[in-house]
This record gives structure tokens, sequence and C-alpha cells, in this order.
């Protein structure tokens, strides 16, 4: 028993070495591939429009993983499976390798909508908490979210799989997700929750988001847009 345990551990080992050789031979042919992302995913993955994902900095496994869903059919969006359709799997893991290695950009603060702003402050002291306050609130609520969940409501820690600085696991192919554009956290957040983005493993992030409220979705992704 032990033995075949060795013998397993030893071929995994293995397999992942060649698996990183492999990858990163192939940057630079994935760096040719990507031209046809950059008019919506930016140079090097950073894109400048906060509807579409930045891919820089992302985790191989999971860009690959997305792509193939694209291709299936499994994750629905018109537009990226018309793209994937053109790729062989091939394409996929050098394209992957290659933003895999760019460094994603930071963001701007978010900046809140015009309904949100609060009543007109009239004392200084009301007009000095007024103008740092709503935002950083908001961004302290996802904080809280984000590292603690919500126990009474089950929603589980963000942290406990995204990691402490949103920096994701690799070999389990849990995203990357600092520095994200809000609007693009908030709108897949929201389509995990009304399950129109349901291929993740198990459906964990829509048995997550299902609970959450929409504030609390805009919260925590004001503060994940916000980590570096
Ligand atoms: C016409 C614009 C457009 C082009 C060109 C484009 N994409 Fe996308 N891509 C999008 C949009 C929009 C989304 C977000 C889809 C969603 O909301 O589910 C996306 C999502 C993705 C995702 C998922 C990211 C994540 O964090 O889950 C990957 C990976 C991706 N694109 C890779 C590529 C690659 C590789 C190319 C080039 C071969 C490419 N895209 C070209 C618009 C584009
Ligand atoms: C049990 C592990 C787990 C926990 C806890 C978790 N996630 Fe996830 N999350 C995942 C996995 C796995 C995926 C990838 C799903 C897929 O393959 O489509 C994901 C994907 C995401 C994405 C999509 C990223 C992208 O680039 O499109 C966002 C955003 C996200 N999670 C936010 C959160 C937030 C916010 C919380 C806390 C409220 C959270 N997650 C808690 C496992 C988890």
């Amino acid at each position: 028993m032990k033995k075949k345990l060795l013998a397993l551990s030893l071929a995994l080992a293995f397999t992942s070495t060649s698996a990183i050789l492999h990858a990163e031979g192939t940057i630079r042919a994935g760096k040719e591939k990507a031209a046809a992302c950059i008019s919506c995913h930016g140079d090097n993955g950073n894109s400048l429009v906060s509807t579409f994902p930045k891919l820089a900095e992302q985790h191989s496994s999971y860009l690959i993983k997305q792509l193939q869903a694209f291709k299936t059919g499994a994750r629905k969006n018109p537009m990226m499976s018309a793209i994937a359709m053109g790729l062989s799997d091939a394409d996929m893991v050098d394209i992957a390798a290659y933003y895999a290695a760019q460094k994603v950009s930071a963001n701007e603060l978010p900046i809140l909508d015009d309904d949100e702003d609060e009543k007109p402050a009239t004392t200084d002291a009301e007009k000095k908490t007024n103008d740092k306050d709503p935002l950083q609130a908001i961004i302290a609520q996802g904080s809280d979210l984000y590292r603690n969940g919500d126990l009474s409501r089950e929603v589980s820690a963000c942290i406990a799989c995204h990691g402490p600085f949103g920096e994701g696991n690799k070999p389990a192919a849990f995203p990357a997700l600092k520095s994200q554009h809000a609007d693009y956290l908030i709108k897949t957040l929201t389509d995990f929750k009304t399950d129109a983005r349901s291929n993740n493993p198990e459906n964990m992030m829509h048995m997550i988001a299902k609970k959450m409220t929409d504030e609390e979705i805009k919260a925590v992704s004001y503060r994940i847009s916000m980590m570096k």
C-alpha cells in the first residue's frame, strides 16, 4: 500500500513538473495567439472596459477551464463562445500561460452612483463624515464579508478559497480575484446567483451567491477590486 502511494505521488510530481515546463515554453506562442483578444481584454490582459474581465495574472488552470466551457457552451456568452470555438486545446494552453505570466493592473477607487448620495450635509462634522464615509463603509462591509462570511446566513468566507490577497488557488483552479473590475465582479456574481453561470464545480458559487443580497454583492466586489 505504502509503495503504491509513493509511486502515485512520484507520478503526480512528474506530471506537474512537465506541465509547468510545458506551460513556460508556450508563453511566446500565447502572446501571438492572444492578439485577437486585445480589443476587449486589453494589452497584457488588462482590459480597459469595466465589464470585460481582466485576464492578467489569472491562473492558467482556471483560464483553460473557462475557455473550454465557452467552447462547449457550458458557460454561456455569445461573444466568448464564438471566439473559443476557434481555439484548439493547444491554443488555450498557450494563451493561458501567456496571461498567467502578466501583471494585473490596479484599479481606481469605485465611484458611487448618484442615487446613493446621501442627504446634503448641514454641519461641518456631518460634511466631514459624508466626505469619506459612504464608499469606505461599503468597502469595509465587503472586507468583513470577504474575510468572515456571514455564518448566520451560511455565506462562506471568500478568503477560504480565494485567499487572503485574492490570489486564488492554482492547483484547485480557484480563480484569482484581486484587482478585477468591480463591474465585471458584480455581473458575474449576479450570474452565479441567478444560475445564468452554472458551470462551476458542484455549483458552489451559486450556493454562495444565492444567499447574498445585491448590496452584499456590490460591497464585496468593490472590496475585491481594490485588492492588490
Ligand atoms: C468582443 C469582445 C471579446 C473578445 C474579442 C474576447 N473576449 Fe474574452 N470575454 C469577453 C467578455 C464580455 C467576457 C465576460 C463574459 C461573461 O460575462 O461571462 C469574457 C470572458 C473571458 C474569459 C473568462 C474570464 C473569467 O475571469 O472568468 C476568458 C478566459 C476570456 N474571455 C478569454 C478570451 C481570449 C483568450 C480571447 C482571445 C482569443 C478573448 N477572450 C477575446 C469579451 C471578449
Ligand atoms: C468553496 C470555495 C469557494 C468559496 C468559499 C468562494 N468561492 Fe468564489 N469561486 C470558487 C470557484 C471554484 C470558482 C470558479 C468557478 C468556475 O469554475 O466557474 C469561483 C469563482 C468566483 C468568481 C468568478 C471569477 C471570475 O474571474 O469570473 C467570483 C467573482 C467569486 N468566485 C467570488 C467569490 C466571493 C465574493 C466569495 C465569498 C462571498 C467566494 N467567491 C467564495 C470557489 C469558492
